[in-house]
Formats: structure tokens, C-alpha cells, sequence
């Protein structure tokens, strides 16, 4: 058996899915091209049925890569299949992705179908997607609840029809190490051909067992892995690739596989994603947190200045992490800033890289001393944010204990300027009630207003995160700047922008 353990990563299909996580069509392309450079071998694009933009999204990615293979996820249906085939066939490797729940409660209350029935479907929908392209997948959802007999004549019914890749997804999260593992030696030593396909894991975190899982099904004889890039995904999310890729490089003596991972890619990959989505990396996430790498004690600083493999069981640069703690100031020139980003894991267009001096420039003007905190925040505020159709241009706000507090804002929307002046209970009420009237999204309710100082100190950078709302979808925003309400409104906007996509697309109409 092969040692090669193929990553698949699913940050684009699954892990948009985790509430608030949605990226536009430049976004995905951003991402998706980070994904080549960190070395997965498939990248899953999107779930092309599901809206326009998803397809576009879908045909965009497979137009643009160059080394993965890249799939869509389709339900059994033939309408899916085709859909996907459509927004796949770009690419240079396509791959079509077809799921059917296997577990007796999925089966029954969810797709009102026999277990016979869904024999069939799984025949009829690999058998067509196998029709229209080589290299086919075939996941069965609810893997781990379903009865391992049926699960084994599902796996072998969808090995006939031609799937090349058989999934076994612990859809909830309910697996342990233990009994994922042995549900792989089982299937695999139970099914007729089961080495005509290649086995996969997907694991969800919902006991915070996904890697864990991961690596046991590892050892029991699977060849590819899915995952996402922090471990972003459904509820608790997705087992993360960076964990993943490092237990493996890491531990070798216990887990003698490898995988393409380029690991220096990591962190930059990590940073671009959490950037996009907005979804903050914990501190102390392994592999990428902020902490991952810090040591606090005396006596753990002591250990690490005499010998750093004391404390640390890997380098912060074999995941791209800079080794260097140089801050920056307002005497620090373009040559500096450039340093310091490569260090940080960054790597902007020259464009990218004038609008982020310009931004930096002046945060080094309104603070002494800038750190990588106020780089990542400025980073991901200003460079990422570039495509989005709303855009802040001018915040001016009354506020004092003699209200009423009063906020005039001036917003860029597909390049026409509009301006609104409102009152409202405070000056983030002003604002918020300013972007209600420039654009109205009635249906949207504000889910959450936080804010957080960047680093220490009254001249930190606020970094605010809004969540709105809106029949059944979430979208999170995040705005990064010295001025609290100048970061409010950027966040509150980068929600909206969010929201349009998720929409699929329906432009937000603007007032005023
Ligand atoms: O968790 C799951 O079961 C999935 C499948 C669609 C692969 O995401
Ligand atoms: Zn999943």
C-alpha cells in the first residue's frame, strides 16, 4: 500500500459552510490558489447546484488550478451530477463528488427511502457521474451510524457502478478513535474490491475528535484525507489540515505515512483564510494559534534560550512563522514593511503591498509602535476587503453626553458615492442606522457587535466583529482601525458585502 496520503481540502465546500464563513468569487480564487501552493492534491470548490454563484465559483476554480484535482459535490441526483459535471469538466483534473446518507435514521427521516432504495440511487448516480468523468467519488453520509453490513454493501454497490474514492464521513462527529479506525479495516477487508478505490476520511470536530479520528482511519488503510484549513467547517468544524499534516511530519516514527503539505505554506494559508472569513484563529489553536509558539514561563524561556527543542517539538518556521519579533514604526521604510510581511507569511500584489504601506503608514503615524497584531488586522482590513462592492469612504460622528448623537457616512457602493446623515441611541446606533438608510436590508437583523483591542494600550487598533442575519443565513464582518466607530462601520459594511454573495448574487439596492 501506498504511504502517499492525499489531502483533500474542502475549505471552499464545507468549511463555507460553518455560520458567518461565506467568500465571494475573487475570495475562493484567492484561496484557491494558496491551496496549490500549500501542496493539497484536491481541492472541493463548492457544491455547484447549490446557487448561481456557487457554480461560477465551482467553473472559476477549476479554470484556475493548475496542479489539483478539483470537484463538486452533487446529491444523487442526476440534475446535481450534471450540474457539477458542467462546472467541473475546466478543469485540467476533474473530479465529481456524489454523497447518499447510508445510516438507518438518515434513510428514514430524512430522504424517505428503503435501504434497497438507496442501493439503487447509489448504482444509478455513480454509474451517470462515472459516465460523464473518470475520476468519481462517492460519499456515504452518516458513515458511523449506519449498520456496518449495509454500509458494506453500499461501498461495494458504489465500487461497481465505478467510483474511484469512497468516503466514509463521520457527518457528526460521532466516531472515536477506536471505532473509526475499525470501520475502515472492516469495510476494506470485507468488501470485493475494495482496492479498486482509494478510502477517505471527512471527520467533524463536534467531540473534538477530528484529527484524532483522522489518524486512526490513517492506520486502518485510508489514502485520503478531507479537510479544511483551521478546521473551519459545519457546527464544530472539520478536521484541520495543518494538524493533520504536521502530526504526520512530526510523529513519522508513529505514523509512517507523508503527504505533498508544504508546511511553510501553512501559516500563510491559515492567515488568508481566517482574514477572508473573518473567523478568528484561537490563541491557543495548535499549529496557528497566536500562542502556538510562545512561551510564558521563566522557567520555559530559560529551557528554550539553552536548547529550543527543550519546549518545542517543532519550529515556528516550518510552518512559514516568522522567526523575528522586529516591531515597526513610523520611521520604518517600504523595504521593512516588505520584510516583515514575508516573515508574517504574507505574500501581496504590488497593488495589495501599496495599499497596505499606505494603511500602514498612517497606523504608524496614530501609534508608536506597530505589532504583528496591528499587521495582521490591517492585512486582512485593508488588502482583502479590496473586491468588495460596498466600501467605507468617510465616517463623522457626534457623540458626548449631550446627545443626540448624530453620524454622517459617506459609502462607495459599485463606485457611486452616496452620503446619509442619521441620529440614533448612542454613536454606533447613529452609524448602524446611517448603512440601514444607504442600504436597506430590513429582513437583516444585527446578531452581534464586538469589539476587541488589538494589542495593549488607548491607541490600539479596535478590531470589530459583526454577525447579521437574514432568513436562515449568517454572514460575519469584520473592520480594523484606531477609531472604534471607523472600525464598526467597515465591519458592519463587510458584512453586508458578505450577505450580497450569499444572497447568490441579488444587488443590494442603494437609497438616498
Ligand atoms: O459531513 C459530511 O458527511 C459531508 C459529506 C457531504 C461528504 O460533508
Ligand atoms: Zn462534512
Amino acid at each position: 500500500m501506498t504511504d502517499h496520503i492525499r489531502i483533500f481540502d474542502t475549505t471552499l465546500r464545507d468549511g463555507e459552510q460553518s455560520p458567518g464563513c461565506s467568500m465571494n468569487l475573487e475570495e475562493k480564487l484567492k484561496v484557491a490558489a494558496q491551496l496549490e501552493a500549500l501542496g493539497v492534491d484536491i481541492i472541493e470548490a463548492g457544491f455547484a447546484i447549490a446557487s448561481e454563484g456557487d457554480f461560477e465559483a465551482v467553473s472559476a476554480v477549476a479554470r484556475q488550478c493548475e496542479t489539483a484535482i478539483v470537484a463538486s459535490l452533487a446529491r444523487a441526483a442526476a440534475g446535481d451530477i450534471d450540474r457539477a459535471w458542467a462546472a467541473v469538466k475546466h478543469a485540467r483534473r476533474p473530479r465529481i463528488h456524489t454523497f447518499i446518507a447510508t445510516s438507518p435514521l438518515h434513510m428514514r427521516a430524512k430522504l424517505n427511502m428503503t435501504p434497497e432504495q438507496v442501493l439503487e440511487a447509489i448504482a444509478r448516480s455513480v454509474g451517470h457521474a462515472r459516465s460523464l468523468c473518470e475520476d468519481v467519488e462517492w460519499s456515504a453520509e452518516d458513515a458511523t451510524r449506519s449498520d456496518p453490513d449495509y454500509l458494506c454493501r453500499a461501498v461495494e454497490a458504489a465500487i461497481r457502478a465505478g467510483a474511484t474514492t469512497i468516503n466514509l464521513p463521520d457527518t457528526v462527529g460521532y466516531g472515536t478513535p477506536e471505532t473509526y479506525g475499525a470501520m475502515f479495516r472492516d469495510v476494506i477487508s470485507r468488501v470485493p474490491d475494495a482496492d479498486k478505490a482509494i478510502f477517505s476520511t471527512h471527520c467533524h470536530n463536534d467531540l473534538g475528535l477530528a484529527v484524532a479520528n483522522t489518524l486512526a482511519a490513517i492506520m486502518a488503510g485510508a489514502r485520503q484525507c478531507e479537510a479544511t484549513v483551521n478546521g473551519i467547517g459545519e457546527r464544530a468544524g472539520n478536521a484541520a489540515i495543518e494538524e493533520i499534516a504536521m502530526a504526520i511530519r512530526v510523529r513519522h516514527d508513529v505514523l509512517p505515512v507523508r503527504t505533498g503539505i508544504v508546511t511553510t505554506e501553512i501559516t500563510r494559508a491559515s492567515r488568508l483564510v481566517s482574514g477572508i472569513t473573518g473567523m478568528a484563529v484561537q490563541a491557543n489553536k495548535a499549529i496557528v494559534g497566536a500562542n502556538a509558539f510562545a512561551h510564558e514561563s521563566g522557567i520555559h524561556q530559560d529551557g528554550m534560550l539553552k536548547d529550543s527543542s527543550t519546549y518545542e517539538i517543532m519550529t515556528p518556521e516550518s510552518v512559514g512563522m516568522g522567526a523575528t519579533n522586529l516591531v515597526l514604526g513610523k520611521h520604518s521604510g517600504r523595504a521593512a514593511f516588505r520584510q516583515k510581511l514575508s516573515e508574517m507569511g504574507y505574500d501581496l500584489s504590488d497593488n495589495e503591498f501599496g495599499d497596505a504601506f499606505k494603511r500602514f503608514k498612517d497606523l504608524a503615524d496614530a501609534k508608536k509602535q506597530v505589532f504583528d497584531e496591528d499587521i495582521v488586522a490591517l492585512v486582512d482590513d485593508e488588502v482583502l476587503r479590496g473586491h468588495d462592492r460596498i466600501q467605507v469612504s468617510e465616517v463623522e460622528v457626534y457623540c458626548g453626553s449631550n446627545g443626540p448623537q448624530r453620524a454622517i457616512l459617506t459609502l462607495h457602493i459599485d463606485g457611486e458615492e452616496v452620503t446619509a446623515a442619521t441620529r440614533g441611541n448612542g454613536p454606533v446606533d447613529a452609524l448602524f442606522h446611517a448603512i440601514r438608510k444607504l442600504v436597506p436590508h430590513d429582513d437583516a437583523v444585527l446578531q452581534l457587535y464586538q469589539v476587541h483591542a488589538v494589542t495593549a494600550g488607548t491607541d490600539a487598533q479596535a478590531e470589530v466583529s459583526v454577525v447579521l442575519a437574514e432568513a436562515g443565513r449568517t454572514v460575519r464582518g469584520t473592520g480594523a482601525h484606531t477609531d472604534t466607530l471607523v472600525a464598526s462601520a467597515r465591519a458592519y459594511v463587510n458584512a453586508l458585502n458578505k450577505l450580497m454573495v450569499k444572497r447568490g448574487k441579488s444587488p443590494l439596492s442603494a437609497a438616498g
